[in-house]
C-alpha cells in the first residue's frame, strides 16, 4: 500500500479510522514496526532514555536525532516518520528552527517533525508550516520541560489549565500542524480537543477519544525499564526473553556446548597438510 501523508491521517481522522503510531529508534525496530502495520513512526526523543541511557530527554541533540532517523528511514515504506526536534530547538529563533528541522528532513529523511510546547512555540511552528515542513505538535505533558513540571506528572487536572491547553491547541491547529499529541491529559479534555480541532490527535496517557494512539517502542515490549507507567499496556515481555537467550547462551560457551559440528568450518587440505590426512 501507498505511503503514509499528512493527507491520509487527515482522511483517517474524517473517516474515524483510528491512527496507530508508535516509536523507534533504529533500522531493526523501524523494520517490525512497518511489518506490524504501523501508520507512523515516531523517532521520539525518547530515544535518549530507552536507547541512549540518559535519565531525561533533555540531553538528546540533533546530530543524535538525525543519526537515528536516518537509520529509521531505511527501515520504513509505507509509515510516515516523523522526527522529535529536541530541546530548545522551537526557542531560539526562526532561522535555527528552520535549519533543525530541515536537517531532520533533508539528512535525516523524515516526512515530518515534532515540537513540544504551546503559545511560545507558535512562532516557530508557523515559521516551519510556511516553508513546506510539516509539524506534529505536542501538548500536555512535555517531557522536555520535565525539570520545570517537577516530575513526569499528567497535566490539564484543573479546568484553568485544561482550558489553556484546548487555547494552545486551537493556536497550533491555527498555525498548521498536521496532527496533535496529546500527552497525560486527563481523557476528558483529550475528548473536547478531538472535537474542537480539525487534525487528528494522536494520545499516549491521554485516554479512549483521541484519533490514535501512541506508545514508547520499549514500552510496549518491555524490553529495557523496570518502570511501566499505568497508561502503557504490555503486549509481550521481550526484555525478559532476551535475558533467557543470553543467559543460555553464556552458559553453552561456558560449558562447551557451543560451537557445535553444525557451526564449524572444515577444509580437507588443511587437514592433510597438518595432519597428514
Ligand atoms: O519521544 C517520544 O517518544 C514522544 C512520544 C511519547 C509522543 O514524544
Ligand atoms: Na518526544
Amino acid at each position: 500500500s501507498s505511503k503514509v501523508t499528512t493527507r491520509t491521517l487527515s482522511r483517517m481522522k474524517q473517516k474515524g479510522e483510528p491512527i496507530a503510531m508508535l516509536t523507534a529508534y533504529d533500522y531493526p525496530s523501524a523494520k517490525l514496526a512497518e511489518a506490524a502495520g504501523v501508520d507512523v513512526i515516531l523517532v521520539g526523543d525518547s530515544l535518549g532514555m530507552v536507547v541512549l541511557g540518559y535519565d531525561s530527554t533533555v540531553p538528546v541533540t540533533l546530530d543524535d536525532m538525525t543519526h537515528h532517523t536516518k537509520a529509521v528511514v531505511r527501515g520504513a515504506e509505507r509509515a510516515m516518520v516523523v522526527a522529535d526536534l529536541p530541546f530548545l530547538t522551537a526557542h531560539l529563533g526562526k532561522e535555527e528552527v528552520l535549519r533543525a528541522a530541515g536537517r531532520l528532513m533533508q539528512e535525516g529523511g523524515a516526512q515530518g517533525v515534532k515540537m513540544e510546547g504551546g503559545e511560545a512555540i507558535v512562532d516557530a511552528v508557523r515559521a516551519c508550516t510556511a516553508a513546506g515542513i510539516p509539524v506534529m505538535g505536542h501538548l500536555g505533558l512535555t517531557p522536555q520541560s520535565v525539570h520545570q513540571l517537577g516530575g513526569y506528572r499528567i497535566q490539564g487536572k484543573d479546568a484553568e489549565m485544561a482550558r489553556r491547553i484546548l487555547r494552545e491547541a486551537r493556536m497550533l491547529e491555527e498555525a498548521g500542524i498536521f496532527a496533535l499529541v496529546l500527552e497525560c491529559v486527563p481523557e476528558e479534555l483529550a475528548r473536547e480537543i478531538t472535537g474542537a480541532v480539525s487534525v487528528p490527535t494522536i494520545g499516549i496517557g491521554a485516554g479512549r477519544h483521541c484519533d490514535g494512539q501512541v506508545l514508547v517502542y520499549h514500552d510496549v515490549l518491555q524490553m529495557a525499564s523496570d518502570i511501566r507507567p499505568s497508561f502503557v499496556k504490555t503486549y509481550a515481555e521481550v526484555g525478559k526473553q532476551i535475558v533467557d537467550a543470553l543467559r543460555r547462551y553464556v552458559e553453552d560457551v561456558r560449558e562447551r556446548r557451543f560451537p557445535e559440528e553444525e557451526h564449524v568450518f572444515h577444509s580437507p587440505e588443511v587437514q592433510a597438510a597438518l595432519y597428514g590426512g
